[in-house]
């Protein structure tokens, strides 16, 4: 994810605003860029990669004295990392910086195109420094046009503008991106995607609300929400660093849980429409005499390519096959070019994921990867990707890139059964109704979140837990197993719920504890059956459904959903909250558990 920071004042602006982006460098970035305004001149630098380049680069830059700066680090959405994609980015007198998604930037690029302006990147983000321009030059003053760019792009931002027009204002707006204000009385004033960067600096801050936007002047900020005049509300802010960088969660992997409502929501963002889902990265590839899909990952990525095969088959009907990285290499596949190569990885520098993938293109195979790093190994190789944009992971226990490479698989089971035509009108705007309303889903309630860390007391010992579920209950039953053990170091097992009785169900006793995921629109009675089979042989059972189950020993209520992909990660939430309190409980180090790593580059 993109970081932003922004100041106005007298001390030297390079170091505030470098040294703020590396209090970003946690969100993950390929870029970085600096813009300072100073008696009327802007300077400008950008710079690939760390931001070690972007310090040599302004080394000998100075701009101490009263001035004003903005700051990004990026993390590459649309387009890829290279020094012209990086923020800021320019037009004639102006200079921004955005973090987010333009949903409608090609509308806008090409009526701006079509009245003579030149684009210098492949961003979204460009046209909001053009567009605001062009205003300007239709005769309205600067914050006229601020306003009026504001009211023309449609997405999620956190965007700061400079520009001579107004050399000693910030402008800035906020929409479903992070955006926090600061001040200290010492008359400077700060910008910032999240509290660390201000910390030591700031002493009072506002946290924007979306649809904020407005300006900040040395000795003012005015804040606007539509047309209604917001008066600044100051909070104090807090002095611990990493507490801030966890964005007060207690670990990155809650935080990250917490996440996975706004990740999806980018990870949705320009991609899906009433009438379908558009993956332009795609346009390249022909799909005609695509027939089979073989979809090969390692771990969590694994289980969201199982949970794939299932919506190929429903929904796009193409045959699709499932590998684990690791035995494909030396099975000796019989590979064949009438069949789409799938690879899944969080890192994209998997080596077993990776080395698959070079036997596919050895093949001559046509192969897509689903990743969230970009111009990682696995992207360069790949003939087209899918970027998952769950913004970096840190914890090393996955949860929302697992959340976003479903959704990613989703969209495109929708897209491939779309372009093959085997998906009708009907069932595909039930599907995209399902999908928008993912976001809301995965908000984690309160309620729940105190409900599992209560119950989690209870699951501390026994001789292990199985997890049980049917369809793509299965895969997740396997993650929520994997999170589990990963971080509890207790033994625990993904299991199809039918097939307990053919050899598990042997452990069965009140040490035995069962999770079982037992959604309303999945064969529940099926699954339901697996479960009292379990119950009457004296399992623990912790149910997990929309639906009272008497023979529940814990009981954890889920909504009542239309789609059982609703229900899918709505249970998902809960299986990952239930491993952390669990880790919690055993004092377990959450976010970076034994013998484990977060990029496996090995075999
Ligand atoms: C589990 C986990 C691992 C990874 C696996 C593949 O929480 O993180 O199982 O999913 O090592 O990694 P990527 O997706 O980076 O290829």
């Amino acid at each position: 994810m993109c970081g932003i920071v922004g100041y106005i004042g007298k001390a030297e602006k390079k170091k505030f605003l470098i040294d703020g982006l590396q209090e970003l460098e946690y969100r993950g970035y390929d870029s970085a860029g600096i813009a300072i305004l100073k008696n009327g001149n802007i300077s400008s630098f950008r710079a690939l990669g760390k931001l070690e380049n972007l310090r040599q680069k302004t080394k000998e830059f100075s701009s101490s004295g009263f001035g004003i700066g903005i700051g990004h680090t990026r993390w590459a959405t649309h387009g890829k990392p290279t020094e012209a994609n990086a923020h800021p980015h320019s037009g004639e007198f102006t200079y921004i910086i955005h973090n987010g998604i333009i949903e409608n930037y090609k509308e806008i690029k090409e009526d701006l195109q079509a009245e003579g302006i030149k684009f210098l990147s492949q961003t979204d983000s460009e046209v909001i420094v053009h567009q605001f321009e062009q205003f300007i030059k239709k005769g309205l003053n600067s914050k006229e046009a601020f306003k009026k760019t504001i009211e023309v792009i449609e997405g999620a931002y956190a965007i700061l503008l400079i520009t001579k027009d107004e050399p000693e204002t910030i402008f800035f707006a906020k929409n479903a991106v992070p955006m926090i204000l600061g001040q200290n009385s010492c008359g400077e004033k700060f910008m910032s995607s999240s509290d660390s960067p201000l910390i030591g600096h700031a002493t009072d801050v506002i946290y924007l609300n979306d649809g904020d936007f407005g300006w900040v002047k040395k000795d003012k900020i005015t804040i606007f929400n539509g047309e209604v005049s917001i008066a600044p509300t100051f909070v104090t802010l807090g002095r611990d660093k990493i507490y801030a960088q966890k964005d007060g969660f207690r670990f990155f992997m809650e935080k990250e849980i917490y996440e996975q409502e706004s990740v999806v929501s980018e990870t949705l963002m320009g991609r899906v429409n009433d009438n379908g889902v558009e993956l332009d990265e795609l346009k390249n590839i022909n799909f005609s005499n695509i027939n089979a899909i073989t979809i090969c990952a390692c771990g969590t990525s694994y289980h969201a390519a199982l949970t794939a095969a299932y919506l190929f088959e429903r929904i796009s009907k193409i045959k699709c096959q499932v590998e684990i990285a690791s035995e494909f290499r030396y099975k000796k596949p019989l590979l064949d070019q009438g069949t789409l190569f799938l690879v899944i990885s969080q890192s994209g520098e998997t080596a077993d994921t990776l080395e698959a993938l070079k036997m596919a293109k050895k093949a001559g195979m046509k192969t897509v990867a689903i990743c969230n790093v970009d111009n990682s190994s696995i992207v360069r190789l790949s003939d087209a990707t899918i970027l998952t944009r769950a913004g970096i992971e840190k914890g090393v226990a996955s949860t929302k890139a697992f959340a976003t490479q479903i959704v990613t698989l989703w969209m495109l089971s929708l897209y491939l059964g779309n372009k093959k035509q085997n998906i009708s009108k009907k069932v595909l705007q039930e599907e995209i109704k399902a999908l928008l309303h993912t976001p809301s889903v995965l908000h984690v309630k309160d309620s729940i979140h105190e409900k599992i860390r209560r119950l989690s007391k209870r699951y501390l010992h026994g001789h292990g837990f199985f997890f049980i579920g049917r369809d793509i209950f299965f895969p997740l039953a396997l993650e929520g197993a994997l999170k589990l053990k990963e971080i509890s170091y207790l033994h625990a097992e993904g299991y199809p719920a039918g097939e307990m009785k053919h050899g598990p169900i042997a452990l069965a006793d009140s040490e035995l504890f069962t999770i079982a995921l037992m959604p309303k629109n999945m064969l529940y009675d099926k699954t339901k059956s697996n479960v009292e089979e379990l119950s009457a042989r004296d399992a623990t059972i912790l149910a997990i459904s929309p639906l009272e189950f008497d023979l529940a020993d814990d009981f954890l209520q889920t909504s009542l959903q239309d789609h059982p992909m609703s229900e899918f990660f709505e249970m998902m939430i809960i299986t990952q909250i239930l491993a952390l309190e669990i880790s919690v409980r055993l004092g377990n180090d959450v976010d970076m558990p034994r013998n484990l790593a977060k990029s496996v580059t090995v075999e």
